[in-house]
């Protein structure tokens, strides 16, 4: 392929891939959107691999292919073995690589010295190397952690190391001195070697420092950190493609943390810093109560006999696989003329957009899915609200200061007639945080798995 040629196709998988991220911002056109993104991707891999530049290696290109299948036949392996609610370990897990990769890319660039560049090149040269390689490393051990923290191996708590913000500022700092000096004596392991290592404990800590509550900040973050390190390994390699999709992914993802922290009412800059989701839980005594439990029976009553119900579905749902019931229930109560929709949260389940996903695999039509802010004034006139599996997104405590998810906009089921709450016991959610809506006199409880739950009521109706 002439080199005319990989670049055209470079610019069709770019297009691609910005009429892929436009896909994904409506669940109708999601499907369109990952197909283009597929198309995209697999168009830049076939230019690369038959680009001057590749085709020009003997042993090397046999090594590429080799390594593509390796990589192609885990990646297909680990996709139809991970379930949904593992999601965004997964995505967790696949930054940590990329920011190995741009690390190695960086060192590579750096080992390299094939290219005879003038001493402004040069300088330019070093410091891609050096950032790609700060970058990388930051996004590599950040992702560890998170990945870590989502799956439960490491604590979810933020590890609050005293004048935390001074040793990031610290580290910050100390690099760059180190950038200094790695570009005005040409290039010197020592200097790559401590920025490496202390980029390697930065992001470690930065992620670290950073509460349970905020961790769907920090995955979005972690995909935008991701998104210029492959940037920063796209200018070492000089590959147009790999800067414009780095800068693709990089800037969306930035997009949607910021977005994710005005639904969390969280200040963009203090969860980067760390600092969110580590105040001291609040007492939970004066929550405690009586609890009221009902029946599957008598929920199906409620219902019948309601004119209006909103579901709000949480990772209980998803854990459940309780969709295809709900829809279910949705279906026999619509037939009786009853209303129902759906009040979605932007942070429900674990992953963004997880809720609608199930409900879109379940078939529920999308014009009566509606977003927290679109349902949230509608609660007063709602006469049985059903909450499936979910605790820290309907949490009145959000509305109580010092509460470690105080100021996180909630949905307010409380406000309709009746709330009733499907779980398997009085285990609180996500953050860890009470919950008094369990407590409150129009509160029910329906105790049990939620899909169990849901069929029996199904069969009720
Ligand atoms: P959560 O607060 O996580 O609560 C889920 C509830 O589901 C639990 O109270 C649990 O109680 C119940 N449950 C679990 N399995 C169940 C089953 N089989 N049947 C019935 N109930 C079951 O859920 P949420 O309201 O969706 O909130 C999400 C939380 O996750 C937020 O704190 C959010 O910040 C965090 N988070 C979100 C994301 C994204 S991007 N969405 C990513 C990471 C973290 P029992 O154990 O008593 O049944």
């Amino acid at each position: 392929m002439q080199a005319g040629m990989v670049i055209t196709a470079y610019v069709i998988a770019a297009v691609l891939f910005i009429m892929a991220l436009g896909g994904l911002s409506q669940q109708e056109s999601a499907k369109r959107g990952i197909w283009l993104g597929i198309i995209g991707m697999a168009l830049a891999l076939l230019a690369t691999l038959l680009s001057p530049k590749v085709m020009a290696l003997t042993t090397g290109l046999s090594y590429i292919l080799i390594a593509m299948l390796i990589g192609s036949a885990i990646g297909v392996y680990m996709a139809k073995r991970v379930a949904m609610t593992e999601m965004p370990e997964l995505v967790a897990i696949l930054h940590s690589f990329v920011g190995l990769a741009a690390v190695f890319v960086g060192v590579n660039s750096y080992l390299d010295h094939s290219q005879v560049l003038t001493p402004v090149m040069q300088n330019i040269h070093l410091v891609e190397v050096f950032l790609g390689v700060f970058i990388g490393a930051v996004t590599f051990t950040g992702s560890l952690v998170a990945f870590g923290k989502l799956r439960g191996i490491m604590s979810s708590k933020a590890l609050n190391l005293p004048q935390r913000h001074k040793l990031n500022l610290l580290a910050l700092l100390v690099s760059a001195v180190m950038l200094v000096q790695f570009v005005n004596q040409g290039g010197n392991d020592t200097y790559l070697v401590i920025m490496a290592l202390i980029a390697l404990v930065f992001g470690w800590h930065l992620v670290a420092s950073i509460g349970g509550a905020d961790m769907p900040v920090v995955v979005s973050m972690l995909n935008s950190y991701s998104g210029w390190a492959a940037a920063a390994a796209g200018f070492l390699l000089g590959n147009d493609l790999l800067i414009v999709t780095g800068a693709l992914v990089g800037s969306s993802g930035a997009i949607l943390s910021y977005i994710m922290c005005r639904a969390m009412n969280r200040s963009f800059i203090s969860v980067i810093a760390g600092g969110f989701g580590n105040d001291p839980i609040a007492s939970d005594d004066e929550e405690e109560g009586e609890v009221q439990p009902t029946t599957a029976e008598e929920v199906a009553g409620m219902l019948t006999n309601a004119r209006s119900v909103v579901i709000t579905p949480g990772y209980g749902m998803a854990v459940a696989q309780a969709q295809y019931q709900v829809q279910d229930i949705t279906q026999k109560l619509r037939a009786q003329g009853v209303e129902v929709r759906f009040g979605i949260h932007p942070v429900a389940g674990r992953l963004p957009g997880h809720m609608n996903v199930l409900l879109a695999e379940a078939k529920v039509p999308y014009d009566i899915v509606l977003e927290m802010d679109e349902i949230n004034d509608d609660f007063a006139n709602t006469d049985v609200v059903l909450v499936i599996g979910a605790n820290d997104t309907v949490n009145p405590a959000a509305k109580k200061p010092g509460s470690p998810i105080a100021g996180m906009p909630v949905l307010e089921v409380w406000d309709a007639k009746t709330v009733i709450v499907f779980k398997r016991g009085m285990a609180s959610g996500y953050a860890g945080v009470q919950n008094p809506l369990f407590f409150m006199d129009n509160t029910k409880m329906l105790f049990g798995d939620a899909k169990a739950s849901c069929d029996q009521i199904a069969s009720h109706l």
